[in-house]
């Protein structure tokens, strides 16, 4: 059906190639030529100015001269129309209005050519490579995570979570803090209610653990804590720990030894020295903090490259303080319903903040959580 009532049409040029009319406009206005000479002549002479349009503002100029709604020539021809004799109205009318579309075509056309001119000049270039969609990845703590994770599973620990809501029970109690103990102290604690906190470590997931399950168990505890600290550059009020539970029979600070330094090489590189200090923690007896050779300078606590100056990071003493550790306390295994006699274990916890400052040279805790993509994409 479209095909017959488009029979024997043949524009000359369709509008999925406007450009192509600059070259043929003059054959469609010989067809006006034998309807009305004047308006032949006239729309010959503004085509020529629209077609020869040096810039848009120039083409914007041309084509109201032609057909602007009130002062465009072709316009105003049309209005004068009602005062010609009939016979001279209706051919005169016809031209104007092919004028008027061959006009109006014409400077669409025009257009075009002079905005892909001006693409051309600018050097537009196909064959450069598309924008790339900016993907996000994993925050540096949580790749810290993944690196601990793996290392431990290959040491066959698995993952236990915990609440970060927990009772005073969890977070102290049972892990052997006495009452009103000054060790309490040492964790600045958010109370949600009396007997409910934010955990301030995630050690109460041994607990939790121990209460659900029997040993032999080798787990590890990740997650985020709070401690209502007073917040600047290397305190937050929270942060991440992972802490690791070992139980069996005949477990020695031999066995925690190893743990650890595999840990240690792991995480901070081959050739590490590491040491244990004896410390004071509730849960465990004894306790240690393990110490690891300074990573900034090698251990040696002072700067070779900058003229012997004393290194900042390990305060000069060549040693940095990575972790807690130490071999489960029998009043902890007592909480649980462990028997004492039967069961050891060991057990560390460390801060994640604190790996990612050491490993990147962060200056400033605060940046962890401030989501700023100029930070978070340097990892
Ligand atoms: N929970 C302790 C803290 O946050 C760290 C710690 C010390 C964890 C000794 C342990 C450990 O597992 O054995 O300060």
């Amino acid at each position: 059906m479209t095909d017959l009532l488009l029979a024997g049409i043949d524009p000359g040029w369709s509008k999925a190639d406007p450009a192509s009319l600059l070259e043929d406009w003059r054959e469609r206005l010989s067809r006006l030529e034998p309807l009305d000479a004047e308006v032949a002549a006239a729309t010959a002479t503004h085509g020529e100015v629209i077609a020869g349009a040096g810039d848009p503002a120039a083409l914007t100029l041309a084509h109201a001269a032609a057909l602007g709604r009130e002062r465009g020539a072709l316009t105003r021809a049309l209005g004068e129309l009602p005062n010609l004799p009939l016979e001279r109205r209706k051919t005169r009318g016809r031209a104007l209005n092919e004028a008027k579309r061959l006009l109006s075509d014409l400077e669409a056309a025009k257009r075009l050519a002079l905005e892909r001119a001006a693409e051309n000049r600018a050097g537009l270039d196909v064959t450069i490579p598309g924008r790339r969609p900016w993907v996000g990845r994993r925050h540096v703590l949580g790749q810290i995570f993944d690196e601990l994770l793996d290392l431990f599973h290959g040491l066959g620990y698995s993952v236990y979570t915990s609440p970060e809501i927990e009772h005073d029970e969890y977070n102290f109690g049972k892990l052997n803090f006495p009452p009103d103990h000054p060790a309490r102290d040492a964790h600045d604690t958010y109370f949600v209610s009396d007997q409910i906190l934010l955990r301030t470590h995630t050690s109460p997931g041994w607990v939790r653990a121990m209460e659900e399950r029997r040993p032999p168990l080798r787990l590890v505890f990740p997650g985020r804590v709070y401690r209502a600290e007073q917040v600047d550059a290397s305190h937050m009020d929270q942060f991440h720990q992972i802490d690791g539970l070992y139980v069996d029979r005949d477990v020695s600070m031999a066995d925690l030894k190893s743990t650890l330094n595999t840990f240690a090489r792991s995480l901070y590189g081959g050739s590490v020295r590491t040491r244990l200090v004896p410390i004071y923690f509730p849960f465990v007896e004894p306790g240690a903090q393990m110490d690891v050779s300074c990573v900034i300078c090698g251990g040696s606590g002072r700067l070779e490259r900058e003229g012997r100056r004393r290194c900042s990071v390990c305060k000069g003493s060549g040693w940095l303080e990575v972790l807690g550790a130490g071999l489960v306390h029998p009043n902890v295994f007592r909480a649980v319903g462990y028997d004492p006699e039967q069961w050891t274990g060991f057990a560390f916890g460390m801060g994640i903040e604190r790996i990612a400052m050491l490993r990147y040279g962060i200056p400033e805790i605060r940046l962890f959580l401030e989501n700023d993509v100029r930070f978070l994409r340097q990892f």
